[in-house]
């Protein structure tokens, strides 16, 4: 066994939305490498047949495994019900899902069970969320709403504006009737839509709480590394992108999601690998 791996750490999404993990991790780990990949010539997933999403999820893992990462986040709910089990089980380093750390963080904040999922239209088909639950709390009611039109927001860079706001207005209006007392987050793009979705619980009076779960995440991936004994002992963090979209969209993109300098982004095409 290692006792120590300074190779990099892999983080997929489709697009933008793994972001908002990745800059958790920035935070938690000074010492580790990450290497984000992004599928954006193919996003948003959420509309997409399971098979087409579990396969272009998989060529994804295959680059990471080419870059020789020590480990990997399949930081996207909508691929996790179609394909971590198979990553898991077919790749040679250990892969960590994000489902499971929503579900724990909403389960403990909720006071009377009644919790909103708000994600992507893939993920709300599936009935990964209800069984992560049932398996914590069968008391717990969940609803499930699909927000399109709010990862696309997030993937124009406009989460947080009118925009943002509209989206999240169409899909929340229609669970008025639903008490909820705690909205989780459950597709990564989200968070980059927080100040919108909050603005609108404000209009509406209501004081749910919001759980973005990236934070359990990182603590998660601790967990995982220094259980396996692969944390890094080099000092310094290096972040490299690799996107199978336009290299320069996603540089405008996600310098004004991570609010770092576009010209320090190391951004490669994805293609290439
Ligand atoms: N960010 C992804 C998620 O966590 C999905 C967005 C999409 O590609 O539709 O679900």
């Amino acid at each position: 066994m290692n006792y120590f791996d300074n190779r990099p750490i892999g983080i997929f999404d489709s697009g933008v939305g793994g972001l908002s993990i990745l800059r958790e991790l920035q935070k938690d780990f000074a010492n580790e490498d990450f290497i984000y990949i992004a599928d954006t010539g193919r996003v948003p997933y959420g509309d997409k047949k399971p098979q087409d999403i579990a396969d272009y999820t998989i060529e994804c893992f295959e680059k990471l495994k080419k870059l020789n990462v020590k480990a990997a986040i399949l930081a996207c709910n909508a691929s996790a019900p179609y394909c971590l089990d198979y990553i898991k089980k077919d790749f040679d380093f250990p892969t960590l899902g994000v489902i499971g750390a929503g579900v724990v963080d909403s389960a403990m904040v909720t006071q009377n069970k009644n919790i909103l999922i708000m994600a992507a239209t893939a993920t709300a088909k599936s009935d990964v969320f209800q069984k992560a639950m049932h398996k914590i709390d069968s008391k717990v009611n969940l609803e499930i709403v699909a927000c399109p039109d709010l990862v696309k927001s997030v993937e124009d860079g406009k989460g947080n504006e009118e925009e943002g706001y509209q989206a999240a207005k169409k899909y929340i209006d229609a669970y008025d009737g639903f008490d909820y007392d705690t909205v989780l987050l459950a597709c990564t793009h989200l968070p980059f839509a927080k100040n919108s979705i909050e603005k609108l619980l404000k209009d509406k009076k209501k004081t749910s709480k919001i759980i973005d779960p990236a934070k359990s995440i990182a603590s998660d991936l601790n967990r995982m590394l220094s259980g396996l004994g692969i944390l890094s002992k080099e000092e310094g963090q290096k972040t490299s992108y690799y996107v199978t979209g336009d290299t320069e969209d996603f540089r405008n993109i996600a310098s004004k999601l991570l609010d770092q300098d576009k010209d320090l982004l190391d951004i490669k095409d994805a293609n290439e690998i």
